[in-house]
């Protein structure tokens, strides 16, 4: 049982003059990579199959990701009538696939996998808190601030377990650190990628750099100095560092000048 339900939102507050076309195309791509995370509570699931516990908590969460995916979609075909989510989700199942039917992580360990967890979770819960903040229709601002704190309770749930496996395995500072930065070098993968294409181009080739440049172009420009504050701060207690001491700081100057010149150079080369 979610902490939400769809019919929680104000639907009938949707405001077309308070579009824009490209948010329109980022949260069509969102519905898709939120409807198929249910996927990952079954590969969970086998992973910690002694801990009935976490099982129930991590199918719990799988029903969370997969209700954002549905209020996406519904908000999506609010602002354009024509999209199918049926068909685009079809299209991308189709096209994009990762074998969930294991019981080893591909992190190398449990708490290998939690912290992975946590980095995906550090990523959406900031990614939303910016949507939230940056659109102007009401009814997605809802939804957004809806899956933002649920996310932020996803991050907190593997966090905990994440400790609790580290009583048992010993991870040191850099295994963290290699685990989360390699999700995080992972963030721009095929899976977002491919998920613009199958929501939002249906006649033209996949073109993976394209359509990640199409998507970090809007996505990117979201963010502000606090989003990449948090997210440095969630990252840096997962990995075992202090989430506002000094270093902490400078990974925030440094991660903040990283994006803006990101985003300049998307605007350039779009324009
Ligand atoms: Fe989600
Ligand atoms: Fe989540």
């Amino acid at each position: 049982m979610g902490h939400w339900a769809l019919d929680d939102i104000a639907w009938d507050l949707f405001d077309r003059s308070k579009l824009d076309p490209g948010i329109v195309r980022i949260v069509k791509a969102a519905s898709l990579v939120e409807y198929n995370g249910g996927a990952y509570a079954h590969h969970l699931c086998r992973i910690f199959h002694d801990d009935p516990d976490f099982q129930r908590a991590a199918r719990c969460w799988g029903e969370e990701e997969i209700q954002h995916g549905r209020a996406l979609a519904r908000w999506a075909a609010l602002a354009d009538p024509s999209y199918d989510f049926a068909a685009a989700f079809d299209r991308f199942q189709t096209g994009y696939r990762i074998d969930f039917d294991t019981d080893a992580s591909h992190r190398g360990s449990r708490s290998g996998e939690m912290i992975a967890r946590c980095m995906v979770e550090v990523g959406t819960s900031s990614y939303y808190s910016a949507l939230r903040d940056g659109v102007r229709e009401p009814v997605l601002k809802e939804i957004c601030r809806n899956i933002a704190t649920d996310e932020i309770r996803h991050y907190k749930l593997f966090y905990r377990t994440l400790t609790r496996c580290l009583e048992r395995e010993r991870i040191g500072l850099w295994g963290r650190l290699r685990v989360a930065l390699g999700r995080i070098a992972e963030a721009e993968d095929n899976e977002l990628a491919y998920a613009y294409y199958a929501a939002n181009e249906t006649a033209s080739p996949y073109d993976r750099r394209r359509c990640i440049r199409a998507y970090a172009r809007r996505a990117l420009a979201l963010y502000r100095r606090h989003h990449i504050r948090h997210m440095v701060a969630m990252v840096f207690k997962a990995v075992g560092l202090a989430p506002h001491g000094r270093l902490a700081r400078a990974a925030t100057r440094l991660a903040w000048r990283v994006l803006r010149y990101r985003t300049a150079r998307l605007a350039r080369v779009a324009a």
